[in-house]
């Protein structure tokens, strides 16, 4: 009998249920004899020995269901070896879980933090598979992470709504689309609806650029402007700054995002009304679209296939149109960023979008 044990860590995304779905379809198919074992909200789960047992049941219809099934939670990889509030060692707490319930493997889905405690209990000798996902798409090690599409396509939507209102009034309008640190969102939902300027924080941008921008739109003869900013857009000036810096800066900003900043530099400088629409946590809501559907089920069997052959200390990954197998400590403390001369960039160019710099 082999004992699988699954966890759902950091902030959820669409396929995640599809994923899960997809392993266990896989093993279940293959004729081995399996119990599997679902840890709640995230490494908690595995830490507090919070599970429950899983039946096929519970795979049952999910393959179209946004969130998460097991639920999820941010344990940050950065206190993982501090002791909790009343002095329980997590890793080791993690570890003797495992091992109480005998488990033959854990099954990992998660984004970057969640990767790098992947790795970290794989050193520790646990049996682990881990699976990429994240709407950032910012996962080292694989081209595409599920979930990634699925908030294209709404951030795509949100921008779209945007363009109709904005030619009606001749505004300039900013749509902040999530990412984090890197602006893969951005730059896809951003040319996806034919944003005008789009500022991504691989290429930090110059107030008088954006605004350079706008005006020639308008000498054109363009009545609006629809700019695609990412979270973590950043100008030249603040870019020079060192990281603890910046955050010092940010935490005294009056404003609550980068847009609202950036939409009354705007304003200031040219007089113009700015808009400023934040779709938020939407983006890693709702169903998962068709190509995440697919990509999340396809990602699910080829761990199954892994965790048959007993071949741990893997994420499955995909590269160069294949699924690969990718070792964990490859994986775990890498952040995969938008190159400022990708060939992505210099089309976007070439297609008049500005990128403020
Ligand atoms: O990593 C996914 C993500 O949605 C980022 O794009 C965003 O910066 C962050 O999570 C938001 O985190 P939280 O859900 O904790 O507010």
């Amino acid at each position: 009998m082999m004992r699988i044990g699954m966890l759902t860590s950091g902030g959820d995304c669409q396929a995640l249920n599809a994923a899960m779905r997809g392993v266990v379809k896989c093993i279940s198919h293959s004729g081995e004899q399996v119990e599997f074992y679902g840890f709640l909200n995230g490494y908690k789960g595995l830490i507090y020995s919070n599970f429950r047992m899983l039946t096929s049941e519970d795979f049952s219809g999910i393959l179209t269901r946004g969130g998460t099934i097991l639920g999820s939670s941010r344990t940050p990889f950065k206190t993982i070896r501090e002791p909790d509030e009343n002095g329980l060692d997590k890793v080791e707490a993690m570890k003797q879980n495992y091992y109480k319930l005998q488990l033959d493997v854990l099954v990992v889905l998660g984004g970057n933090g969640s990767q790098k405690t992947a790795n970290l209990l794989s050193e520790e000798g646990l049996h682990i598979v881990s699976l990429p996902k994240t709407i950032d798409n910012d996962l080292w090690g694989t081209d595409m992470n599920f979930g990634f599409q699925s908030a294209v396509d709404v951030a795509t939507n949100a921008i779209d709504n945007i363009h109709t209102t904005a030619d009606s009034h001749g505004r300039v309008f900013i749509v902040e689309v999530m990412g984090h640190r890197v602006g893969w969102l951005t730059l896809n939902a951003g040319m996806a609806s034919g944003a005008d300027i789009i500022l991504i924080p691989e290429i930090p941008y110059d107030i008088d650029k954006v605004v350079e921008a706008i005006e020639a739109r308008e000498k054109r003869g363009s009545r609006f402007t629809i700019m695609a900013v990412a979270e973590g857009a950043i100008s030249k000036k603040d870019a020079k700054l060192s990281k603890k810096e910046y955050e010092e800066k940010l935490a005294k900003s009056p404003y609550s995002s980068v847009s609202y900043a950036i939409a009354d530099k705007i304003l200031k400088k040219t007089g113009r009304e700015v808009r400023v629409t934040v779709p938020g946590h939407m983006q890693r809501g709702g169903a998962p679209d068709p190509y995440d559907r697919v990509f999340a089920s396809r990602l699910g069997a080829e761990a199954g296939k892994l965790i048959l052959k007993r071949e741990y200390g893997f994420m499955v990954a995909y590269k160069n149109r294949e699924i690969v197998k990718v070792p964990l400590s490859e994986v775990a403390g890498k952040l995969k960023y938008v190159s400022p001369d990708a060939t992505i960039i210099k089309e976007a160019k070439m297609l008049g979008i500005s990128f403020g710099d």
